[in-house]
């Protein structure tokens, strides 16, 4: 089939490896004009307690290097890679693909009022300039020393929670062309997405191990429960881990 005639990567088989994900990412153009946004990804790793991180946010190794291996070519078959400012100011992740032939993916940050650190990794990046998303009624003097640094502050409305509005945030990614985008965390972005139903893929690393930290889902006490089954599951063993390739079923038609 040429690469122009797929389907979009929601019609196509089960996905349950990097191949399998390369097919169905070359038709996220058509997915993007269909559903005017990017085919999400959200990709974590966690322990078989549901922790992804440590009880203070700290980070902890989860994936083996053969898991990590998968979750950079996530990386870099993806157009995007997103993440909260939670997770900048805990990892100080550089959102690349290591292993990345062609060209690396958008980094993104969720960053309502600009606190990532001028002096951040992904900041620094000479190959990239990540996007920090932020309120859209800071004044553009507050992203100077970013600007300055490399980063591009870009603004965005906010929902009723005082976080950015996700669905805006679609269509800017619509309008900049970010025909995939990967989700990687931290807890409150993967619940964001998942509350939003933006989540078209997971791709979630079991770590044989038990951590007693920061749960994957921040439920609050009262109000909608998040939960979702999956379909069209497949697993992929990598190293010690196991690795978890489903989609959400939200009962589309
Ligand atoms: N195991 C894994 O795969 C993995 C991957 C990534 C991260 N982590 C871990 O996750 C932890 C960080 O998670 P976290 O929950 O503290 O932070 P986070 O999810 O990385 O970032 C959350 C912050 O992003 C901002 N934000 C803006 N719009 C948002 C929206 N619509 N929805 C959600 N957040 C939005 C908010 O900042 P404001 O409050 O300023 O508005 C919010 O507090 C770290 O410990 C890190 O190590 C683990």
């Amino acid at each position: 089939m040429k690469r122009k005639d797929r389907p979009p990567p929601d019609r196509e088989e089960a996905v349950g490896s990097l191949e399998g994900l390369q097919r169905a990412l070359s038709g996220a153009g058509c997915f993007r004009q269909a559903h005017r946004r990017p085919f999400v990804v959200l990709s974590y790793a966690q322990s078989v307690d549901g922790s992804i991180a440590g009880r203070n946010r700290e980070r902890i190794r989860l994936s083996s290097p053969e898991s990590m291996r998968v979750t950079h070519g996530i990386r870099a078959l993806s157009a995007g890679i997103l993440v909260g400012i939670g997770t900048v100011l805990a990892d100080d992740p550089r959102l690349a693909a290591f292993d990345g032939a062609g060209p690396q993916p958008q980094p993104v940050v969720l960053d309502t009022h600009l606190k990532t650190p001028p002096a951040a990794r992904l900041v620094g990046r000479r190959d990239a300039r990540p996007w920090l998303i932020h309120r859209d009624d800071l004044p553009s003097s507050h992203g100077s020393p970013l600007r300055e640094a490399g980063a591009h502050p870009m603004p965005c409305a906010l929902g009723p929670d005082g976080r950015i509005d996700l669905a805006a945030l679609m269509t800017l990614f619509c309008e900049k062309r970010i025909d995939s985008l990967m989700v990687e965390g931290g807890a409150r972005v993967i619940t964001s997405f998942l509350r939003s139903r933006l989540a078209d893929l997971l791709v979630v690393t079991l770590s044989p191990q038990f951590i007693g930290g920061l749960p994957v889902l921040e439920v609050p006490d009262s109000g909608d429960s998040l939960r979702t089954r999956l379909k069209e599951v497949r697993y992929q063993p990598a190293g010690p881990d196991m690795i978890l390739w489903a989609r959400p079923d939200w009962g589309d038609p």
